[in-house]
């Protein structure tokens, strides 16, 4: 299987996590989008789902299925989404596709995040790829010094807004040893929105697709 196989493979698994007659949460990238055609097969037992993304909305609309406004949902049993990379304690980087922050916000509000994974997703240590960091226009410059003073090396990501309109840095050469202290360090720098570590609140459930078949992995 190559890796778009591997990452619907992932979603498909994703689709016995769907809790009839609720609302789902969806993430967003080429895994995620796997998802939304999947659900798609299943939409009449669902109420709806909430979209992380202006492109997630559009591909879930498109399948006819029911969009909700987050402010109008309270709580939601799962939240479905990929990540780039994820360690050994389902903690995540994501923002690969620009949309960070509204999946931090709609994974808040899920009771369970479940990841959906090709193998090559898998880490031992966090890093690698680089860190996407959501930042307010106005701040890239002071932001960029404070990441430097962090140890990693941060590069606009060129021609890119996200859907609310601000910058993403990619920060290159972080030494990620511990995901939650610097997820918090990171988020307190002023002038950034968010940033695309995923660890105070990581997946819950890891569904990681492999040529031998889906593992499902599960938070100690
Ligand atoms: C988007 C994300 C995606 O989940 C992440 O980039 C993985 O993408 P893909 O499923 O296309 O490999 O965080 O902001």
């Amino acid at each position: 299987m190559n890796q778009d196989e591997l990452k619907r493979a992932a979603a498909m698994a994703a689709l016995d996590y769907v809790i009839d007659g609720e609302i789902v949460g969806v993430g967003t990238g080429s895994t995620a989008n796997h998802f939304i055609d999947g659900l798609a097969g299943i939409k009449d037992r669902i109420q709806g789902a909430v979209a992380s993304s202006e492109a997630s909305a559009r591909r879930l609309a498109g399948h006819g299925i029911r969009l909700f406004d987050l402010n109008d949902v309270p709580a939601m049993p799962v939240y479905v989404d990929g990540a780039d990379e994820i360690d050994g304690g389902l903690s995540m980087i994501k923002g690969g596709g620009g949309a960070l922050t509204r999946e931090k916000i709609v994974a808040a509000v899920a009771e369970r995040f479940v990841c959906i994974c090709d193998a090559s997703k898998q880490v031992a240590t966090l890093g690698r790829f680089p860190l996407p960091v959501e930042v307010i226009p106005m701040a890239r410059a002071q932001v960029t010094r404070a990441l430097t003073a962090l140890g990693g090396t941060p590069r606009l990501r060129e021609g890119f807004v996200t859907d609310n309109g601000n910058l993403i840095l990619d920060v290159h050469g972080l030494s990620i040893s511990d995901p939650m202290g610097l997820e918090s360090e990171i988020d307190h720098i002023a002038g950034v929105v968010c940033n695309g570590l995923f660890a105070r609140r990581g997946a819950d459930v890891l569904l990681l697709a492999a040529a031998e078949g889906v593992q499902r992995v599960t938070r100690n």
